[in-house]
């Protein structure tokens, strides 16, 4: 059974710190309030003209160097974000075009916070069906872009970033001890829109529009979504919650990873975060966090990892790794 390995990950992150302080100094808020209420201490956002593409390709690089690996090597660029460059044509082209590659194919996958995760399915379900052997997926995001900065209720809640990984056929023996995807669970409901949206776009407004979230409600329905996902994953590979080694949530509010752990009762220690240092940074965090606890060592080769997202639309999801 052919497996995608997971050959090589790479971040990155703007320069600019704004910390809760600075944010305070702007909008009617505190950093007593954020930290109580989010765990968020500070975030990066990007300097002016630095563009999601250019967070993308610098994440790439480091995932191709990582991979040892030059972009000829590979078969296809999906970009999981929701804040392009332009409305078309597809960020994933623009980073084929810097990243040298003049082969293949690149697209963008739009399923918002939940974009890495779509991403990796869809890069997963390329590699399974033989229609490509080496896939860069990454999640990047310019969310600041996005923000009405006058709403204290949403624009203390984001960051900008990025991280890749690349993907390698490989063969394995069809069971859990194989290393790479074991299972990727995907989920929409589309009648949840008003919670969570952006109120612009081209068909719509011919503008951008600002990023709109009703988050009390938003909190109530990730809890339950997400405990679900990884619920649905561990029994498609037959285990229990308690196999997995390590959670790498999206990292939207330490509440929310609390409660979610809770729920299934995981040991905290076993949730990877970094929210305090990142805020949400949209279909870039779960490649972040990752990459925090692959660096610091938490993380190692033949770990059970379960990675898992919520985000607009609603879309949300879990996907079962053996590193
Ligand atoms: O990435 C995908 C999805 N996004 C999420 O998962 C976000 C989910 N939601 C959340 O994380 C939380 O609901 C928030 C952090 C957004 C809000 O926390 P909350 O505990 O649900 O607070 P709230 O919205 O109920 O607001 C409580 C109070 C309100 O004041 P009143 O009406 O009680 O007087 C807000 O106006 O806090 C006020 N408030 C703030 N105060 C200081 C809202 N934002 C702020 C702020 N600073 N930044």
């Amino acid at each position: 059974m052919i497996r995608s390995e997971i050959i090589g990950t790479g971040v990155f992150l703007p320069e600019t710190i704004v910390t809760n302080d600075a944010l305070s100094r702007r909008v009617d808020t505190s950093d007593e309030w954020i930290r109580e209420r989010t765990g968020i201490r500070e975030r990066r956002i990007v300097r002016d003209g630095e563009t999601t593409s250019m967070l993308a390709v610098a994440a790439a690089r480091a995932a191709l160097m990582d991979a040892a690996i030059d972009a000829g090597e590979l078969d296809l660029i999906v970009v999981a974000t929701t804040t392009p460059d332009e409305t078309f044509p597809a960020t994933a082209t623009t980073v084929q075009s810097r990243i040298g590659m003049a082969h293949g194919a690149a697209f963008d996958v739009q399923a918002v916070c939940s974009g890495f995760i779509y991403g990796l399915s869809v890069a997963d379900n390329f590699i399974k069906a033989g229609q490509a052997r080496t896939v860069l997926l990454i999640g990047a995001e310019t969310m600041s872009r996005l923000l009405d900065w006058t709403d204290r209720g949403t624009c203390v809640l984001f960051g900008d970033g990025a991280g890749a990984f690349v993907l390698q056929a490989r063969e394995g023996e069809g069971t859990i001890k194989d290393r790479g995807v074991l299972n990727t669970k995907l989920y929409s409901d589309g009648r949840l829109h008003d919670l969570l949206y952006v109120d612009g776009g081209p068909s719509l407004t011919q503008t951008t529009g600002h990023l709109r979230m009703k988050g009390k409600e938003v909190f109530k329905h990730a809890v339950t979504n997400i405990a679900a996902a990884i619920e649905a994953s561990a029994a498609q590979a037959g285990l229990k919650v308690s196999d997995i080694d390590w959670f790498v949530p999206h990292q939207a509010n330490q509440r929310i990873l609390d409660g979610t752990a809770k729920k299934l009762g995981i040991d905290p220690a076993r949730v990877i975060s970094t929210v305090a240092v990142h805020g949400n940074t949209s279909s870039a965090s779960v490649p972040l966090a990752l990459q925090t606890a692959l660096d610091d060592g938490r993380v190692k080769r033949g770990d059970l990892v379960l990675l898992e997202a919520m985000g607009g639309g609603f879309t949300w999801g879990a996907a079962l790794v053996r590193w």
